[in-house]
Parts: C-alpha cells; sequence; structure tokens
C-alpha cells in the first residue's frame, strides 16, 4: 500500500471523537511530524499543511484488533504479515495481535522477533504478536514465556484449540501472572465437539457434525476458576454463548481479573445461516442462536464483553469448498468488522458511538498493558477518519486480503472507514 507521506496535515472540518475525556465534539486536527499539534474549533491553515477535508466525518483513535490470523509463517498463500496489515488498516485497524498459530507457531523469542520485523518492513498496521502457551501449541510443555516477552509478545494463547490439561492451564495462568500478560482462552472441551455448526435446531435440520454451546461454556467456567485461584489475567476469545457470557458477567462481580471479546459475525449472524451449507459461515466457535446473539450484545452493552476483535481468519477458496463438515473453520473480518458493529450496534442504539468506538480502540489496549488510544495534543497520530452515512457494497475486487472468505461479500452495509493517518503517513479508501 502506498500512503501520501505529510509533514503537515489538517484535519478540517471534522467530529473528534476523544476517548478519554468521552467527549464527542467539532475541530479541526492539525498534525505536524507525526503528532497532534492542536485540536481546536477552527485552525487556520498555516505552514503549507495538507488539508484534509473531513466534514461530515469523524475522527476517532485507531482501533486494535486482539485476535487475527495473519498465516505467515507456514501460509503465505492465504495470507501475509504484509497483506494482512495492509487489510487491517482499510478496517481502520492501526493495531493487531497475529495469534500464534502459525505453521510452525510462534513458540520462541526469534520467532516473535521475526514477526515483529516483517511488520516493521510491511510499514502497514503495527503488529503485536500473541505467543504460544505451549511448545507447538501441543498443550503439554510449557513455551518460553519470559523470553517471548522479552522479545514482545503481549499476551499468550494456544488459539485454534483449548488448552485440555488443567494443571498445564494452571501453570500457564502462574507464569503470566509475573510477566502481567494476560491469557487467551479458546475455549472448546474437544470431548464434546463433534462438529462446527451449533448443537440444536439448525445442525439437526442440515445434518451437520455438531458442538453445543457447553463446549465453549464449561471451559471458560474452568478458566475462569482457575484464573480466580491463580489470580493471574485471563482473557475470553470469541465469545459466541449466552451462558459464557452469564458466567463471565458472574466472575467480574466477583473480582475474577477477567476480560472478553467477541467478533461481529456473533453479533451480526446466527446458525440460520447455515440453511445454504455455505462454508463461508462456519466459524468456531459456530454461529449460535437468536438468544445467545442477544446476549452477546447485552455483554457488549454493559461491559461484560470488554473488546471486539474480528478472528480475521484467511482460508483459501479451494479449501472452502470442501463439504461444510470438511472445510476450515473462519472467516477474513478486518474490512467488515466496523461496518457490522456500526449496523448491528450503534444505529440499532444497543451501544453509544463512544462506548462502540471504546471497544474497538480503548479496550484492547487496556487489556494489553498498551497506552491509551488517543486523540489529545502531544499524542502520536494514530487516526480513522469514518465516514458513518456513507453506504458502500464489500465487493469481491475490493479486498485486500489475500484470502476471500467472508459471508459479507455483495452485503451493503453502513459507515465505513475513510482514511488512516499513522504518524505522518495518510491512506485513503
Ligand atoms: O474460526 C476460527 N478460525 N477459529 C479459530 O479458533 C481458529 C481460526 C483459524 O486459525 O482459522
Ligand atoms: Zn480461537
Amino acid at each position: 500500500m502506498n500512503p501520501e507521506i505529510l509533514s503537515r496535515v489538517l484535519l478540517q472540518g471534522g467530529t473528534v471523537i476523544d476517548l478519554q475525556a468521552r467527549t464527542v465534539r467539532r475541530a479541526d486536527v492539525l498534525v505536524a511530524g507525526g503528532r497532534i499539534e492542536k485540536v481546536e474549533g477552527s485552525i487556520e491553515e498555516v505552514g503549507g499543511a495538507e488539508v484534509i477535508d473531513c466534514k461530515g466525518k469523524h475522527i476517532a483513535p485507531g482501533f486494535m484488533d486482539m485476535h487475527c490470523h495473519l498465516r505467515e509463517p507456514g501460509r503465505e498463500d492465504e495470507e501475509t504479515i504484509a497483506s494482512g496489515t495492509a487489510a487491517a488498516l482499510a478496517g481502520g485497524f492501526t493495531r493487531v495481535c497475529p495469534m500464534p498459530n502459525t505453521d510452525p507457531a510462534i513458540d520462541t523469542e526469534a520467532q516473535v522477533r521475526f514477526e515483529t520485523r516483517r511488520a516493521e518492513d510491511a510499514n502497514c498496521a503495527r503488529v503485536h504478536p500473541v505467543g504460544c502457551c505451549t511448545k507447538g501449541r501441543q498443550g503439554k510443555e510449557l513455551a518460553e514465556i519470559g523470553a517471548m516477552v522479552s522479545a514482545g509478545a503481549v499476551a499468550f494463547s494456544d488459539d485454534g484449540s483449548a488448552i485440555a490439561d488443567a494443571q498445564v492451564m494452571r501453570r500457564v495462568l502462574e507464569y503470566c501472572k509475573a510477566f502481567d500478560v494476560p491469557v487467551i482462552s479458546h475455549c472448546e472441551v474437544k470431548e464434546l465437539v463433534e462438529g462446527i455448526a451449533n448443537e440444536g435446531r439448525m445442525s439437526t435440520k442440515l445434518g451437520l457434525k455438531s458442538a453445543p454451546d457447553v463446549a465453549e461454556s464449561a471451559q471458560a467456567a474452568r478458566d475462569i476458576l482457575l484464573a480466580e485461584f491463580t489470580g493471574a489475567r485471563l482473557h475470553i476469545a470469541h465469545v459466541s454463548a449466552k451462558a459464557t457470557v452469564d458466567l463471565i458477567r458472574w466472575a467480574k462481580e466477583r473480582g475474577v481479573q477477567v476480560t472478553a471479546e467477541t467478533c461481529p459475525h456473533y453479533f451480526t449472524l446466527t446458525e440460520d445461516a447455515l440453511a445454504g451449507f455455505d462454508a463461508n459461515y462456519k466459524v468456531n466457535p459456530p454461529l449460535r442462536t437468536e438468544a445467545d446473539r442477544r446476549a452477546v450484545i447485552a455483554g457488549l452493552a454493559d461491559g461484560t464483553i470488554d473488546a471486539i476483535a474480528t478472528d480475521h481468519a484467511p482460508h483459501l477458496k479451494g479449501e472452502k469448498e470442501a463439504e461444510f463438515d470438511a472445510a476450515p473453520p473462519g472467516i477474513i473480518g478486518f474490512e467488515t468488522a466496523f461496518s457490522l458493529g456500526y449496523e448491528q450496534l450503534v444505529l440499532t442504539k444497543a451501544l453509544s458511538l463512544t462506548d462502540y468506538i471504546a471497544r474497538l480502540a480503548t479496550a484492547p489496549r487496556r487489556i494489553l498493558n498498551l497506552p491509551a488510544a488517543s486523540t489529545a495534543v502531544g499524542s502520536e497520530a494514530e487516526l480513522v477518519v469514518l465516514d458513518l452515512k456513507a453506504e458502500w457494497t464489500y465487493a469481491p475486487d475490493r479486498v485486500l486480503s489475500l484470502s476471500r472468505n467472508s459471508p459479507f461479500i455483495g452485503r451493503t452495509m453502513r459507515g465505513r472507514v475513510a482514511a488512516v493517518l499513522l504518524g505522518d503517513r495518510l491512506f485513503r479508501f
């Protein structure tokens, strides 16, 4: 991607969302040398700044996706760090956390450094790697957690599968506690999983191999109790089931250090989407019922679910064309996340615009111990320009990811990311 390099930029006429002050106000933003120099009602054009017309648009801190899959190393045919971080920027994500279920898995300091180096070369969204909890994601021996922290890993997860052995999970939590980093749990009790469709009305009707919601919630319950016991920080990935939301709410009330994320597909779609046997609706955990979808939205609204992550999971067309039970789970998500959330959460009035943006920008940084996202004077420019009135269609030829496995291709959506300003680089979309 070719950004414009601009030493002075004036974002003029926009509405600025300040997540710390919790204000939304009309203001111009002057960025000089990559830093926010002024935010004022009206700034006179000075010093030859490039003026970007932001009338009718909103300016917010860049989003952070704390759960995605960039497939490098190993499956560079599906996605690379360069292609994935470009697609992330188009979705307004200025920072991303790739999960370590690559081939080989990211379980050493050298591999964490490899990922960050690749990201620096690509120079798009910033990358904060997640390291494996266990060597080779085998769920047996602990990985080099401390060494990976020193190389820049911000959290640990065996995502793609759960850690079945409770004693191993306990040790992982204890180690991560010592480094004050969260453990991200992909909750799935393997013994309960026969296939990746929600067990219930639709799986029976369609004859699909299935997994019940308790496969997710039972593991979440165990991990919450282990987090309470160890005093460690637990983050529950891709919450899809009402019972999981209820457990997290209970755990937070108890003072357990638990946080959680969900993904746009869980608050947009239900298992009904499986009727056409299209594997682009196959995700793990599976799409569930309308009651689950509503519970996920309620969890986001009351803060039980802290963050929205994409679980961007690229797979090739050929792989997804296999029969439903055999196709790999996962969908790409960077480029549609903001619009889906805007449509399902803000336009429905479930969340205010600021609360919605906070789930995308504030919460992930807080969970991962990174500096707060800011539109304040003095901070480095890391801004998204949002056009909330835009109506756009996700056409296959605009997909920046190397894979196109999205059930939202062809869908017309409201609200889109118009531009991203990262330091002195302006990306227009
Ligand atoms: O749908 C998913 N895809 N869920 C996961 O946990 C893994 C991911 C992938 O890596 O494809
Ligand atoms: Zn997962």
